[in-house]
């Protein structure tokens, strides 16, 4: 089903080692950091008559924003369906968030990030107290009847638990876990958690097999190895949009306010502040028009096409978002698996 993306905010509880985002972590003023109702109204509106019926919610950590059940509120009365994703911390605020009756109908999951299967590996990454926050809302959840999903990202420290947390899954009765890839950042190569690329398809392999032993639905998400050449992901068939905390229509949320990228890069298409979503979408629409049209190009160029294997790093480097050393690093490991 075709998804509107919404980054509700830029600030976090939390300072996970493996973190993507630019979090702003500065003190003063932060409400520039938080989406704005009217523009979710609004958005809301013109994305309905286009067939829009769901949203999906990520940030920072999207239950801080000021007004996150009037938020949910708000996308539950113009009929959409939807999920947030949470580090699950301060739970309880956010369950009563999504108490009231329209929002609970409207509640497709709650997607719930765990990095390790178990506490030291998980709070090595998210830092401290947050395994037990997780493991806690999970289990509440479960007995009040909230469907969840977990995303694990996977890295260098807990690469070794993929069998452990699926298993801890299955024990809390998620209906769905999706492993990512980690994707590199000056910052987590810092904190030595990027797996070098050699070991990625170790780790599909594993996801692959795990889906045949579990009843809940387990799944790689977009990034993975692939031998087809041209763009499948969603936001390339723009099934899926994204909008970031300031409001603008972006190519996607893996690159999106990327911590290592200096400045905005074109992956940031229109400012909805300003322009409709219909008329932001046909700025979407050349984008992906021309990165299609690219990377039919490095297809076609023996030079360049093995990168296309895995599309988000070429992303990332497409869109200026890597260092000169993430990328070294992702080559070498590149040549290693040959
Ligand atoms: C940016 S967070 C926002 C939602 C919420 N704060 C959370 O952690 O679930 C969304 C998801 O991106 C994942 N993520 C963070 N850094 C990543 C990276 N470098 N590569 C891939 N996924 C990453 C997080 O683990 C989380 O599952
Ligand atoms: S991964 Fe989520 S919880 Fe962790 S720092 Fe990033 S936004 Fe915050
Ligand atoms: S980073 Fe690029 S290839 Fe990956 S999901 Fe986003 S648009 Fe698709």
């Amino acid at each position: 089903m075709p998804r509107i993306g919404i980054e509700l905010n830029n600030v976090c509880n939390l300072d996970c080692g493996h973190c993507f985002r630019d979090i702003y972590r500065g003190v003063g003023d932060k409400s520039n950091l938080f989406f704005p109702l009217e523009l979710l109204e609004k958005i809301l509106t013109e994305a309905k008559p286009l067939g829009y019926k769901y949203v999906a919610i990520t940030g920072g950590e999207p239950p801080m924003h000021p007004q996150f059940g009037e938020a949910l509120e708000m996308i539950a009365q113009h009929g959409f369906r939807y999920h947030f994703l949470t580090n699950a911390r301060n739970f309880a605020k956010t369950l009563k968030a999504v108490t009231p009756k329209i929002r609970r109908a409207q509640l497709a999951n709650i997607s719930i990030s765990v990095d390790g299967a178990t506490e030291a590996t998980h709070d090595q990454i998210r830092g401290k107290g947050s395994y037990r926050e997780v493991v806690s809302a999970l289990a509440t959840c479960k007995a009040m009847g909230i469907p969840t999903a977990l995303i694990s990202t996977i890295n260098r420290a807990n690469r070794h638990e993929i069998d452990q947390l699926a298993l801890l899954g299955a024990h809390l009765g998620v209906e769905r876990h999706v492993f990512v890839h980690q994707n590199p950042t000056q910052h987590n190569f810092s904190n030595d958690l990027v797996l070098p690329l050699s070991e990625w398809r170790g780790v599909e392999r594993d996801v692959t097999r795990l889906r045949n032993e579990f009843r809940h639905e387990i799944e790689m998400a977009i990034g993975f190895y692939t031998e087809y050449y041209l763009p499948r992901c969603a936001p390339l068939t723009m099934d899926d949009l994204n909008i970031d905390y300031k409001g603008r229509l972006t190519l996607c949320c893996q690159i999106s306010n990327y911590r290592d990228g200096e400045q905005d890069g074109e992956d940031v298409v229109a400012d909805l502040r300003r322009e409709s979503l219909p008329s932001a979408l046909s700025r979407l629409i050349k984008l992906v028009h021309q990165v299609h049209q690219e990377r039919l190009e490095m297809a076609a160029d023996s030079a360049r096409r093995e990168q296309l294997h895995y599309p988000c790093l070429a992303c990332l480097e497409r869109f200026g978002k890597s260092t000169e050393q993430t990328t070294i690093v992702q080559l070498q490991g590149l040549q290693a698996k040959g």
